[in-house]
């Protein structure tokens, strides 16, 4: 079996009820980030890192996802005619981005279910696992930072980073041994555990390496809370057979998903933009905030 990890799968049929109502009708992961939708950025991370064939798994509204990604031919006809080469360029680069195919989650039953529509897709090669609602800043895309790691122990990784206090509570925390610089080994792992019960400050954030062994794993995972088939679980079953890793990441995490989250990556990729950053930092300046008030106005 070959070490190379070519493919990706982006699990993108959840309900996103933390950012109701903009999730009733679309998927988060077209939110946009200042002007691309969030899954944008994570595909382009995959294509930096050396994916070459992506498989989104899609939920309820999947159409807005495939047209982003498929050629819009009434757009670009109009930006030719307009001789909008530069928009031209930049929509048609979208639909050219990779090599990319669709599956249907019917039910969103966890992500470990959403996983598993991967398995014909992944037949017996390694491959990523990216949630487009993790934004992770990084000058190496994230992923490659992973795949280096995975190539060089050839076993399943994971991303982590350090969470300070008690925000450790929302996330699945690795019990792991530093085994060099930022690469762990992982001796276990718990899904949302209470502050005092965290084995580490050390959180999963939404990027994994996989090898087909993973599907045998959640196929004897029952659901756990809220009948979800949780991933989390499925990996504590592996980890008793073979190897498992997580590096913590050299970049900054965002979680987009969240309402906070997603204003606070917005705010930070606008700054350093640079046809926006510097009027948008005047206006931020313009703001003179008093930290006690809500603005009305
Ligand atoms: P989240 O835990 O963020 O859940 O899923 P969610 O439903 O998307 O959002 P909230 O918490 O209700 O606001 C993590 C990732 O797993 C995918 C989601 O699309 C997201 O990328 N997922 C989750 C599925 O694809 N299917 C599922 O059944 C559950």
């Amino acid at each position: 079996m070959s070490n190379k990890v070519r493919k990706a799968v982006f699990p993108a049929a959840g309900l996103g009820t933390r950012f109701l109502p903009a999730t009733k009708s679309s998927p988060k992961e077209m939110l946009p980030l200042v002007d691309k939708p969030l899954i944008q950025y994570s595909v382009e991370e995959a294509v930096a890192s050396g994916i070459e064939s992506i498989l989104i798994i899609t939920g309820r509204d999947k159409a807005a996802i495939e047209n982003h990604f498929d050629i819009s031919f009434e757009l670009e006809e109009v930006l030719k005619e307009k001789g909008k080469i530069e928009m031209f360029d930049l929509v048609r680069s979208i639909s050219d981005i990779a090599q990319i195919s669709y599956t249907r989650q019917k039910q969103a039953l966890g992500l470990g279910h959403a996983i598993y529509q991967a398995k014909d897709f992944a037949g017996s090669e390694p491959f990523a696992v990216l949630l487009a609602d993790d934004i992770v800043d990084a000058e190496k895309p994230a992923l490659l930072q992973m795949i280096e790691v995975f190539e060089k122990y050839d076993a399943p990784v994971i991303a982590t980073m350090q969470v300070e206090g008690e925000a450790i509570s929302r996330f699945g925390v690795i019990d792991a041994e530093e085994i060099e610089p930022n690469v762990f080994r992982i001796r276990d792992m718990v899904e949302k555990p209470a502050f005092a019960e965290a084995p580490s400050d050390l959180a999963i954030i939404g990027r994994y390496i996989f090898t087909p062994d993973i599907f045998a794993a959640i196929e004897q995972t029952s659901p756990g809370s809220g009948g979800e088939i949780q991933i989390t679980d499925a990996m504590r079953l592996l980890l008793k057979d073979r190897p498992f890793y997580a590096v913590k990441l050299d970049g900054k995490r965002h979680d987009a998903g969240d309402k906070l989250g997603f204003l606070i990556a917005t705010v930070e990729f606008a700054l350093k933009r640079e046809d926006l950053g510097y009027d948008f930092r005047e206006y931020l300046k313009s703001l003179k905030l008093d930290s006690q008030q809500t603005m009305h106005n």
